[in-house]
């Protein structure tokens, strides 16, 4: 099932999310999902609050499709180690059509259970980097544009306002 993306606006998406505990079959299922979803909507990272379900979880294929072993599955991810800084635009499915550069690690070491509950640990460095702090950052509450200048947030936020207003939001 492809799942309609939740957009900015949506409390859900400030809001921590509560940690996986169940890796049953339903889970692989909603994972399925997530990755049907994110593809749907161009994306190469999902959160599941991003889908409205507050749960520790997000899914990541920066080669979008291309390689299958790329496909990651991050259940209760936890930063482990960053290094570097560099900014890049960066974007986010729940908050469309708008782009804007942010600085971040450039290398990040993470710890997660994938869709059976086992723990691994990976390192992503540039774009699987960014990802990997972008979605534990969703499952936090928090969105990109918390790293943002408050000037560029606000002039960002108005637009929305607007767009909301006029219905196309
Ligand atoms: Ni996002």
């Amino acid at each position: 099932m492809i799942y309609p993306i939740v957009k900015y606006g949506n409390p859900v998406l400030e809001k921590p999310a509560a940690p996986v505990t169940v890796f049953d079959e339903a889970l692989k299922k909603l994972v399925e999902d997530m990755f049907a979803s994110m593809y749907a909507a161009h994306g190469v990272g999902l959160a599941a609050p991003q889908i409205g379900i507050s749960k520790r979880l997000a899914v990541i294929d920066i080669t979008f499709k291309e390689d299958p072993d790329a496909k990651l599955v991050l259940a209760n991810p936890e930063i482990l180690h960053t290094e570097g800084r560099h900014s890049q635009p960066e974007g986010c499915l729940s908050i469309p059509e708008f782009r804007e550069p942010v600085t971040r690690a450039r290398k990040v070491t993470i710890r997660a259970q994938d869709v059976n509950g086992k723990w691994f640990e990976k390192t992503g460095e540039d774009l699987l980097a960014r990802a990997f702090l972008h979605e534990t950052d969703h499952l936090n509450g928090k969105l990109y544009i918390s790293h943002i200048s408050a000037l560029k947030r606000d002039l960002m936020k108005r637009k929305i306002r607007k767009l909301m207003k006029a219905g196309e939001w």
